[in-house]
């Protein structure tokens, strides 16, 4: 009976949507007029961009009938007969592709029907520039529904996108399939651009054609988005895009566990891609009257290749996406590369002295200052014991804190507070705080496991590692939060027969202590850092000022890293230290570094008076310019990929100073390179161009133009000499109206 009332209403509600409909009439687009004026189109728009969903009246369900170029009048797409595709495809009636959604209900029926009942509109910033839609959809015959959202970034031509599925049956729903979003294409080929790697080697970057059938890129690590996958994607239509040429869609998921992009091309060439959370082992239980939230799908689009992409995300993390991404960064020394676990009080007020001499804003105490019955003095012991060793740090974190002061520094400390060591008071003393299987060995990664986040009490203890550390010092400026393995083995005592809900709940738990925290510590910078770049994405960098995006700092890998992540995440994230990885000389290392947030993580007493010079000199100049980096617009001029060299340049809002590096990677005897042309500045503009960063170490480029002045159109058209017959050099160019 209640079944039927829910029906009645459900159809009066839909009658509401569009009162002439006919759920038994023809075909829609059949006859221009009568019955194609009772479809519907729902539009989202940016400046650049249109999504458009048009309800079907034959059927009541919704389908996406354009993604691409801004339309000027989307009405006219009511004149085609095909409706598109299904917006939120279900499984279980007569869909016969990957469903973006699955249930099974409380009855045990395994189908889905989702049909249009309403769309809401929020502008939410105020100044039209943000703007939230919702479009409800409802199973007419089950109290199922999901609400899909839009948030549409219109300057930035971004939109962010997530559902919400919420139910009234009487007993738990089993959802299998969850997406984000479903986003449907209609080229003639595809080129899907992925990036993967591993510990040490994030970010490599491959481009491939999609074929007909399924092509997924997800990842199973549960407490990091990735290290084989990254959650990224570009995907060029028709033709390889590239930098300025071609359309392109770049798309990111913003959570930070296991992900899946799953991309289908049909029997039409039609392709769908469903991105989220990935399913794999996560059917959840959801109870009668709570909302299951998918994270964000966050993704652009650019008919000007993929640089205009990486702008327009970059623009939109540094205003949204990324922790006081429009702020600014502080400079560092970090004492892991040049101590290890091994040091004391003493060799550590003397990194702070070096701190203060490099002209560097902070230092950042790394692994190793904490545990006492378990003293963390390697990887094997201490973690989860956040009390200061007290043979190390007699005077505890305070006297350092003080030290630091003294010297006109900043200190800031490493913890990785989601982890234990089997060898530590917390593991003895909260066995059940740990993800372990019950009748199976323990599986060390790192020698350690992951403590059972779901558990309140965890979250607790989590929350108060944190906050106990910043009440005792508040002068602690600057946190490096690090996750160092993954999930395996992996078993909740706390949630007990709901096993499978685990890679999810972790995920959502992480955020709720974080976003605790946040509301009491608004704005403290904290360094986001998995074991190198494991757990980078936009989930996570709400509650992050940066990310440490490897662990491999040799500066020729690296930069093939930093172009892998510069498609999707703004410099101003990047943390690059200048290290002793790789053979290059410092110039280099420290030209690399520069191309985002810089930082060191070196044994400043091993330097020659020379090479000290120099980097005092490099820190200078790189505050003096990080403002172009960190604000401005990033274009890729030449890539490592294609040539033995990489440029690449950032330009200031008002096109009055700009930043070119170049690196020359492994050219050979008597190898010459084009000149380059520049992009972002003004034509009518005179630049003056000075080479930074000078060093009589590293060689220099053959030709040089330093000091030369040309106008923007010059720079533009004819370009410079960048690139030398010398492998592993490096110019920074400093271009100046
Ligand atoms: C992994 C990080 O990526 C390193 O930078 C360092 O913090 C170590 N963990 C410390 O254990």
């Amino acid at each position: 009976m209640k079944k039927l009332i829910l029906l009645i209403i459900t159809l009066f509600t839909l009658n509401q949507v569009s009162p002439s409909q006919d759920p038994q009439g023809p075909p829609s687009g059949g006859r221009p007029g009568a019955q194609q004026a009772q479809d519907r189109i729902i539009e989202f728009g940016t400046k650049n961009i249109s999504l458009v969903f048009r309800v079907s009246a034959r059927d009541g369900r919704l389908y996406q009938a354009y993604f691409g170029s801004r339309l000027e009048n989307t009405d006219q797409l009511m004149q085609t007969r095909d409706a598109g595709h299904l917006a939120y495809a279900t499984f279980g009636t007569d869909n016969l592709f990957e469903p973006a959604v699955r249930a099974t209900h409380n009855d045990g029926n395994p189908s889905l029907e989702l049909k249009f009942v309403d769309q809401f509109i929020e502008t939410s910033d105020g100044k039209s520039n943000v703007t939230l839609s919702k479009i409800l959809l409802r199973d007419p015959v089950y109290p199922f529904e999901v609400t899909l959202n839009f948030k549409t970034y219109y300057n930035e031509d971004v939109i962010e996108q997530w559902a919400e599925i919420r139910h009234d049956e009487k007993k738990p729903v089993t959802i299998f399939n969850y997406a984000s979003s479903m986003v449907h294409f209609d080229a003639e080929r595809y080129w899907l651009t992925q990036f993967h790697g591993d510990w040490a080697e994030e970010m490599k970057m491959k481009e491939s054609e999609l074929t007909p059938g399924i092509r997924i890129l997800d990842s199973k690590l549960g407490t990091r988005a990735h290290m084989y996958q990254t959650p990224v994607f570009l995907l060029s239509l028709n033709e390889k895009s590239d930098e300025n040429k071609g359309e392109v869609i770049a798309g990111t998921l913003g959570w930070s566990g296991n992900f899946r992009f799953l991309f289908e091309v049909d029997e039409k060439g039609s392709l769908r891609v469903i991105s989220g959370i990935n399913p794999f082992a996560s059917e959840y239980s959801l109870e009668p009257g709570r909302v299951f939230k998918t994270p964000s799908m966050i993704y652009t689009w650019s008919a000007a290749g993929k640089g205009q992409a990486s702008r327009n995300l970059h623009l939109w993390a540094r205003k949204y996406g990324v922790l006081d991404g429009t702020g600014s960064r502080l400079t560092l020394l970090n004492n892991w590369e040049s101590t290890g676990f091994n040091f004391d009080e003493k060799k550590l007020t003397g990194i702070l002295d070096e701190t203060k001499k490099m002209g560097l804003d902070l230092f950042l105490l790394d692994d190793g200052w904490f545990a006492n019955k378990y003293p963390r003095s390697n990887d094997r012991a201490g973690l989860g014991d956040w009390q200061e060793n007290r043979a190390k740090l007699p005077n505890g974190l305070g006297y350092l804190v003080k030290e630091a002061d003294a010297r006109g520094v900043k200190f800031g400390i490493w913890i990785e507070p989601e982890m234990v060591n089997p060898k530590s008071e917390l593991y003895e003393t909260h066995p059940d705080w740990i993800l372990k299987l019950p009748n199976r060995p323990e599986h060390y990664y790192r020698n350690q496991l992951v403590l059972d986040l779901t558990n309140p009490k965890v979250q607790e203890f989590v929350y108060n590692i944190v906050d106990g550390m910043l009440t005792a010092n508040p002068g602690i400026a600057f946190i490096k939060w690090d996750c160092n393995r993954m999930m395996t083995n992996a078993y909740s005592v706390y949630l007990k027969d709901r096993q499978s809900h685990l890679y999810i709940d972790y995920v959502n738990c992480l955020y709720g202590v974080l976003d605790k925290l946040r509301q009491k510590y608004p704005r403290l910078p904290v360094m986001l850092c998995s074991g190198g770049g494991g757990r980078v994405d936009y989930g996570a960098l709400r509650y992050f000022t940066e990310f440490w995006a490897s662990d491999n700092t040799d500066p020729v890998e690296r930069i093939y890293m930093q172009w892998g992540y510069s498609y999707f995440f703004p410099a101003i994230s990047v943390c690059n230290h200048v290290t002793s990885w790789g053979k290059q000389s410092l110039k280099f290392r420290t030209d690399v570094a520069m191309m985002g947030k810089m930082g060191y993580d070196i044994e400043v007493s091993g330097m020659t008076e020379n090479e000290l010079k120099f980097s005092q000199n490099a820190v200078a100049s790189y505050k003096r310019l990080s403002d172009v980096i960190w604000h401005g617009d990033l274009f890729r001029l030449v890539s490592p990929y294609d040539e033995n060299r990489a440029v690449l340049m950032y330009v200031n809002d008002s096109k009055s100073k700009a930043l070119l590096f170049g690196y020359t990677l492994n050219s050979g005897y008597g190898e010459s390179f084009n000149r380059v042309k520049l992009q972002g500045l003004d034509p009518a503009k005179t630049y003056k161009v000075q080479e930074i960063n000078v060093s009589n170490e590293g060689r220099r480029p053959m030709i040089s133009e330093s000091g030369r002045t040309f106008t923007g159109d010059y720079l533009m058209k004819a370009g410079l000499n960048v690139g030398s017959a010398q492998p592993l050099t490096s110019v920074v160019y400093e271009i100046s109206e």
